[in-house]
C-alpha cells in the first residue's frame, strides 16, 4: 500500500538532455540517459499526480499513466513547458538543458571541403527554464536540480538560491550518469538531507514523498 501523497496535484516534469543543432545532420547535446527524471514521473503518478513529461531525445518509454511531450532544443522545451504550467502545482526540472545554442546553425550541411577548413561555431545563451518557472506569480512550486562532480553543498546550496527555488536535488555526477541507482542529497532553506545510495525509482518515491511534506497544503 502506498499513499496517494500527490493526489489531484498537475505536476510538470522535464528529463532527459536538449540537443541543439549545427546544421540537419550534427548537434550538441548533453550527457543524459533521462532515468531519473523518468524515474521521478512514475513515482509522481504511483502517488496520484496527472503527470507532464517534456522530455528531450532518450531511448525510455514514457512511464505509465504519464503524458509524455516530445521537444529537442532548450528553447522548444522552454515554449512546451510555458503551455503546459498553467494550473500546476509543481515543477519538477530534471533535464540537462543545453547552456548554449549555435547562433549561426545552417539549413543545409556544412561541407568538410569548405576552403575555410573547420567551421568556426558562435554560441548563444539558452533560456533558463527553472528560473524563468520559479519567477512566475503564482507559478508552481518549483524543485530543481544539480550534478556536479565536486563541492556537491556549496554549488547546490547556491544554485537554490541564484535560481529562487525552496528544494535543490544534488547528485553526485559520477554515480548518476546513466547507472540504474543514484545517491540524492536534497538542499533546502533548512540544509541538506541525504538520501542513501538506492535504484533510482526508490530514490524517486523518497523524493516525491520529501517534496509532499513540504507542498503548500490543498486548500478543500
Ligand atoms: O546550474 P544549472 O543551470 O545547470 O542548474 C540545473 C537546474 O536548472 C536543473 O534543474 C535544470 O533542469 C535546470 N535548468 C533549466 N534550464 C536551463 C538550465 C538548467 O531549467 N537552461
Amino acid at each position: 500500500f502506498q499513499p496517494k501523497v500527490l493526489a489531484q496535484r498537475r505536476v510538470v516534469i522535464t528529463a532527459g538532455p536538449t540537443i541543439e543543432k549545427i546544421d540537419p545532420i550534427r548537434v550538441i547535446s548533453n550527457r543524459s540517459s533521462g532515468k531519473t527524471g523518468y524515474a521521478i514521473a512514475q513515482a509522481a503518478r504511483e502517488a496520484g499526480a496527472q503527470v507532464t513529461l517534456i522530455s528531450g531525445p532518450t531511448a525510455l518509454p514514457a512511464p505509465y499513466g504519464v503524458a509524455r511531450i516530445d521537444v529537442e532544443s532548450a528553447r522548444d522545451m522552454r515554449s512546451a513547458v510555458m503551455h503546459a504550467i498553467a494550473d500546476t502545482d509543481l515543477f519538477i526540472a530534471v533535464a540537462a538543458v543545453a547552456d548554449w545554442h549555435v547562433a549561426n546553425a545552417t539549413d543545409s550541411k556544412i561541407k568538410k571541403t569548405g576552403a575555410a577548413g573547420a567551421p568556426s561555431l558562435e554560441f548563444a545563451t539558452n533560456p533558463d527554464i527553472l528560473a524563468e518557472v520559479a519567477a512566475l506569480p503564482h507559478g508552481p512550486w518549483c524543485v530543481g536540480f544539480a550534478a556536479e562532480t565536486e563541492n556537491l553543498h556549496e554549488y547546490a546550496q547556491a544554485k537554490r538560491r541564484r535560481k529562487a527555488v525552496p528544494l535543490l536535488v544534488g547528485n553526485l555526477a559520477q554515480h548518476a550518469m546513466n547507472a540504474d541507482i543514484t545517491e540524492l542529497v536534497l538542499f533546502d532553506d533548512q540544509g541538506s538531507h541525504p538520501l542513501p545510495v538506492l535504484p533510482k525509482i526508490e530514490a524517486a518515491r523518497q523524493l516525491i514523498q520529501a517534496i509532499a511534506n513540504r507542498l503548500p497544503r490543498l486548500i478543500a
